[in-house]
């Protein structure tokens, strides 16, 4: 199966198991706004428990909040994103479909880079144990060629990214031949910028009703707040703000399901330093961000930091983290040293006085901020792309297994009757009572054993119980595990303290 099949299995597999919808299905949608189901909304929580927990209990000096969707309107013009926030959109004259230049171009060096690897996997197959990439990939004239064709292009491309050339965006998609994939044709419009903010009116017209818009980002949300929370929680720098919430944008290319959607979650949180620390912050924050991710076991060698060529001209330092998607390395996270641009401008547009006194120094400054944003969603498909396995079964069969980092999972637990009668269901229902305090479980009696692990396995439950006929005698319970299918006895009274070991959150955190 290529990966482009397997992701459309994976998207089929997430409807099918309650995992996400997409938005007013019955309508026939809505682009690029999906629902979580009874499974996806779980999975979700428990990521941004994962988060929650490692920012504002981990850290002393960090605290979280919860801030309003709707804000000023003159917050979006302090922060630049009214001015700013924009896409470089260029219309097929011929399909009349709109895209993003630069994710036009993108995909064109991309198709490149994915030739270059089809060569280097050929060398691999006719040289065998002999093969030297390195030399290969220096030496071999198609891989040459190949490369000096990307290094043109993505020269041209960096130049006028940093220079703001729309002009040029339009005249590289122009040489480089790129058609537009519905007409085929080349045959473009110029290059406009687009503003990605949803905004609505507030208050009634005869009132005056104001244009407000729908925060494309929550961080806003965290600076317009950094006196209250300061002042407050008494914090002293150096000091976090967390938030989990919902951000709007209008996205020209939406695509990859949850990947780029319309409406989505971040979880943002603005370290607030002292200027001249920025650097050192950068870097701790980068460590400790890639750490909570390596830390959920799914392998380190599928991150790795992309750090921006372009930097913003207040930021002087910006990474992402990205993750193997099934469609390629892609942004995860961003991790961003951004100075006191944000604070300093609501002071300018307020009026109000946005600085931190430092006792120790006996100075007043605007503090710098490293900033982490993660969007929750992303998380999600890494969690569900990188958890669907199909996987060959002794009896010639196949499961679809979803190996979800444990306290991650949805269902924690599935306790089963093996049969629904002689005082089975019973006892299965006394081991929920057991357990339903701790764990997330779900009750199956239906069908037969197999079909029953079966329906666990496809959403990702680490553990299901079978109570026997035994069970009524030896007060045992047959504990059977996710990824390896293990099974073994277990005293019904030392069912929570297994499970507890792989499932809990606190585990988890520890680790960190
Ligand atoms: N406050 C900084 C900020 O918003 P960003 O790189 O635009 O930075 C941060 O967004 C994160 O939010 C991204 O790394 C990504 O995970 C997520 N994100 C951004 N746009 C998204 C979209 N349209 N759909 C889903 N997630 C998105």
């Amino acid at each position: 199966m290529t990966q482009d099949e397997l992701f459309k299995v994976l998207v089929a597999h997430c409807k099918e198991y309650g995992f996400i919808f997409p938005s007013s299905e019955i309508y026939d949608g809505l682009a690029a706004v999906y629902d979580y189901g009874q499974m996806g909304v779980q999975l979700k929580n428990n990521i941004k428990n994962y988060w929650w927990e490692a920012m504002t209990r981990l850290n002393e000096n960090i605290v979280g909040i919860d801030s309003a969707i709707f804000m000023h309107p003159r917050i979006w013009e302090a922060s630049g994103h009214v001015s700013a926030f924009n896409d470089p959109l260029i219309d097929n004259k011929d399909s009349k479909k709109r895209y993003r230049a630069d994710v036009l171009i993108e995909d064109y060096l991309g198709k490149i880079e994915e030739k270059i690897e089809k060569e280097v996997a050929k060398g691999r197959k006719k040289f065998g144990d002999s093969f030297d990439e390195a030399q290969f990939r220096a030496t071999n004239p198609n891989v040459l060629r190949e490369k000096a064709k990307w290094d043109e292009v993505h020269n041209r491309y960096v130049a006028a990214e940093k220079a703001n050339d729309f002009a040029e965006y339009r005249q590289i998609i122009i040489d480089c031949n790129i058609v537009c994939p519905i007409s085929g044709t080349c045959n473009w419009t110029d290059v406009r910028q687009f503003n990605l903010m949803f905004s609505t009116s507030m208050g009634s017209t005869a009132d005056g009703a104001n244009l407000i818009y729908l925060r494309p980002e929550t961080a806003q949300g965290i600076f317009v707040n950094y006196l209250n929370v300061q002042k407050t929680g008494r914090m002293k720098i150096p000091f976090g703000i967390a938030q989990i919430g919902k951000a709007f944008r209008n996205e020209i290319v939406a695509r990859q399901f949850i990947f780029r959607m319309r409406e989505f979650e971040q979880m943002e949180m603005q370290f607030f330093i002292k200027p001249g620390t920025e650097l050192e912050w950068f870097k701790k924050w980068k460590e400790t961000r890639m750490k909570w991710h390596v830390n959920l076991g799914m392998g380190a060698e599928n991150y790795r930091f992309h750090d921006h060529e372009k930097l913003a001209h207040y930021a002087n330092a910006a990474t992402d983290i990205e993750f193997n998607f099934p469609f390629g390395f892609k942004e995860l996270e961003g991790i961003h040293s951004r100075t006191n641009f944000d604070l300093s401008n609501h002071q300018k547009f307020s009026g109000k006085k946005i600085e931190y006194f430092d006792p120790e120094e006996n100075t007043s400054y605007t503090p710098y901020v490293i900033e982490t944003s993660i969007g929750v969603d992303r998380m999600v498909l890494a969690v569900l792309s990188h958890s669907y396995t199909v996987e060959p079964l002794e009896n010639g069969e196949e499961r679809v297994v979803m190996r979800i980092p444990a306290p991650l999972a949805p269902i924690k637990v599935a306790v089963m009757p093996l049969v629904k009668k002689d005082g089975l269901p019973e006892l299965a229902q006394k081991v929920v009572d057991e357990l339903k305090y701790d764990f997330s479980y779900q009750y199956d009696e239906k069908d037969s054993i197999g079909k029953r692990y079966r329906r666990q396995d496809a959403i990702g439950t680490p553990f299901c119980v079978t109570v026997d006929h035994d069970s009524l005698v030896d007060g045992c319970v047959t504990v059977r595990e996710r990824d390896t299918m293990k099974q073994e006895r277990v005293k019904i009274e030392d069912l929570r303290s297994m499970i507890e070991k792989k499932v809990s959150l606190t585990n988890l955190l520890r680790n960190l």
